[in-house]
């Protein structure tokens, strides 16, 4: 089975925990472009969606879903989203798509984050994926050099410029071992708008896409 395939296989299997009259939250990114496409076709039965990045929510709008903002909703009881790796803890890694603090943002409002990935995202331990920060321009240099002291090896993204107006630095080389420390530690460097480790706020529910069709994995 194709990524592609697997991807479709969790972005229907999604759906499935779609309510009536809800509020979505949207992810970024292939697999949650799947979903959108899937919750398209029952775009009647929700209230509307809130979008983690702008390039979502222009999706969201091209099928005729009505797109919130996250404060015109006192209540977000599901948010759906890619990852580039994931842990059997539920601990991700995201922002390749470099739309992570939107993506933060809803997922932390949301009542219950579902994961939708291919099981190629699923690793023992986070990290071989590089690790995505937003920082805030002036700060890029600082930023990096912190990072360097943390052990890891920062590459600024060139040409990309966040929904934020925002930049995008990757980390290799981390060993991830505690990523709630990590994320929060991170966090901490003055210029950092967020880091792409999903830890604190991990994902309630792990929807992995093989050739064995979908496995669901629960915190
Ligand atoms: C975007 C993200 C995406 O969820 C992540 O990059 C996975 O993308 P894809 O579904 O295309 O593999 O975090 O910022």
């Amino acid at each position: 089975m194709s990524p592609e395939q697997a991807k479709q296989l969790v972005a229907e299997a999604a759906i499935e925990y779609i309510e009536w009259d809800w509020v979505v939250g949207v992810g970024t990114g292939s697999t949650a472009n799947l979903f959108i496409d899937e919750l398209a076709k029952m775009k009647g039965k929700i209230d509307g969606t809130v979008a983690s990045s702008e390039a979502s929510a222009e999706r969201l709008r091209g099928h005729g879903i009505r797109v919130l903002e996250l404060d015109q909703v006192s209540e977000l009881p599901i948010y759906v989203d890619g990852a580039d790796e994931a842990t059997k803890h539920l601990h991700l890694i995201k922002g390749g798509g470099a739309a992570l603090t939107r993506e933060k943002i809803v997922a932390a409002a949301s009542d219950k984050f579902v994961c939708i990935a291919d099981d190629s995202k699923l690793v023992g331990v986070l990290g071989e994926f590089p690790l995505p920060i937003e920082v805030i321009p002036m700060a890029r240099s600082y930023v990096s050099r912190q990072l360097v002291k943390l052990g890891g090896m920062p590459e600024y993204r060139q040409g990309v410029v966040t929904d934020n107006g925002n930049q995008i630095i990757d980390v290799r080389n981390l060993q991830i071992s505690n990523p709630v420390e990590l994320e929060r530690d991170i966090n901490q460097i003055a210029g950092v708008v967020t880091n792409g480790l999903f830890a604190q706020r991990g994902a309630d529910v792990l929807l992995l896409g093989g050739s064995n069709g979908v496995t669901r994995l629960t915190a």
